[in-house]
């Protein structure tokens, strides 16, 4: 290992306390204030006995069609059905390859495999984590029928020069918009940029329902009417098929439940964007080179925070994560095994060293806590439990991890007091 650079010193005066948790994410928190509305919108539904889309699902398709700039919004079960009926949309199939990065939820790829296409993975921006289009443009062939950007994280791909490929190629654009709602590219909404937008109201997004959800968004007629016959098994009328479909329809009590939360999304941006800020101030105020490097800035986009990732160099992100961990604060991995070398993909014949750069992100990266509702001194106690584990403490933090049996923050469970608000995997996926 090379040497680092001097230790950072810890953000906090000596007199400030450090909190004993800081969760991941606390949905608790914003759902408290917005309990009665949430549970009046319940009721509404329940009393009108209109469970599968309805009214409110139509309302809410309008409503983010409104806020989003785009002309037509098809709700549906989940952001990976969305993406699955987008491909279908486009009649993606067998002999047909799709370009999309290996650096992203699983969903992503799983679609285009499942409708026998063949994932081909770009490899992504080291500073941004995005796809680089340089290397999409790299792994363009004539079979390619759609590209797929990730605006991961919250912050949209480099849709310039994206575009620019795709209409070199004659191809489609899928956006995959899962996490970054309300994120724009030169003053465009994500999912008003492409050719189909691709999100996803899994709870721990920006804009989270209470279980799965999703919605499509297009300007093309001719996509919008076909997505909307998809979703239902390409009925219309009722049990009359002109294409096979699935069953993807949004319930309308999740309709109800994001159309409460709506009308906050802009104000919890926005306390995202302060958060994110607050962190850069945080690690910028003291000497963290070497140890942390926190997400790069780019003045075309507004980045939304669905995560604030730190890259964590020099091998030492799983002991980094084990000691947040031990002092109670939530972190996640995403993601940990990058889609090109998951095993059920083993067959498409990607190997370790292809995408250099997306090898090395599952390797260093971490998400610390960023929700809305995330404290001033809970991002103090994150950023000072960071300090303290590469300052004067640093070296028994590790030394004790190198004696653990695994290198996770889930092999250190937390004190039984503070599991809960840490929080398991499987509550945080993204
Ligand atoms: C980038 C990305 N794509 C797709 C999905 C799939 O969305 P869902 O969980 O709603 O199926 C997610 C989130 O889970 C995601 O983060």
């Amino acid at each position: 290992m090379t040497s680092h650079p001097s230790s950072p010193e810890l953000p906090l005066a000596a007199s400030d306390a450090l909190l004993p948790a800081v969760p991941l994410l606390a949905l608790d928190r914003q759902n408290a204030p917005l309990r009665d509305e949430i549970r009046a919108a319940l009721q509404r539904v329940c009393d009108s006995g209109r469970f599968v889309l309805g009214p409110d699902v139509a309302d809410l398709e309008k409503e983010l069609g409104a806020i989003l700039g785009v002309p037509h919004v098809i709700a549906c079960a989940s952001g990976s059905d969305a993406l699955l009926l987008a491909l279908m949309a486009l009649e993606i199939g067998p002999g047909d390859e799709v370009v999309l990065p290996s650096y992203t939820f699983f969903a992503t790829a799983s679609a285009v495999t499942r409708l026998g296409a063949t994932p081909i993975f770009a490899d992504i921006d080291a500073a941004t984590y995005l796809v680089d289009p340089a290397d999409v443009a790299r792994k363009m062939s004539r079979r390619t029928k759609a590209i797929i950007p990730v605006h991961l994280f919250g912050r949209t791909a480099d849709m310039n020069a994206l575009a620019a490929i795709a209409r070199g190629a004659g191809v489609p654009i899928v956006e995959d918009a899962a996490q970054s709602i309300l994120s724009t590219w030169d003053g465009r909404c994500s999912g008003a940029l492409g050719d189909v937008g691709c999100f996803s109201f899994y709870p721990t997004k920006n804009l989270g329902g209470a279980g799965d959800g999703g919605f499509l968004t297009t300007a093309r007629d001719d996509l919008a009417a076909a997505l909307r016959l998809l979703r239902v098994h390409g009925m219309e009328p009722r049990y009359y098929h002109s294409l096979v479909g699935i069953n993807s329809r949004l319930d309308s009590l999740q309709a109800a439940i994001i159309r409460v939360k709506l009308p906050h999304l802009d104000a919890w941006t926005s306390a995202r964007q302060v958060n994110a800020a607050r962190y850069d101030a945080l690690f910028a105020e003291r000497a963290f080179e070497g140890f942390v490097v926190p997400p790069a800035q780019d003045a075309r986009n507004r980045h939304v925070w669905n995560q604030y990732v730190i890259r964590v160099p020099e091998g030492r992100r799983d002991a980094l994560r084990a000691h947040l961990g031990r002092c109670g604060v939530g972190t996640e991995i995403y993601y940990p095994v990058p889609v090109h070398l998951q095993e059920c993909f083993r067959d498409l014949g990607w190997g370790r060293g292809d995408l250099p750069e997306t090898e090395r992100a599952a390797e260093e990266t971490l998400a610390l806590p960023i929700f809305p509702e995330l404290t001033p001194a809970e991002q103090r106690t994150v950023v000072a439990r960071i300090a303290e584990f590469f300052g004067a403490g640093a070296r028994d933090a590790t030394a004790a991890v190198k004696e653990a049996p695994a290198d996770t923050a889930s092999s250190v469970p937390a004190p039984r007091f503070l599991r809960r608000v840490v929080g398991r995997a499987d509550d945080v996926r993204c």
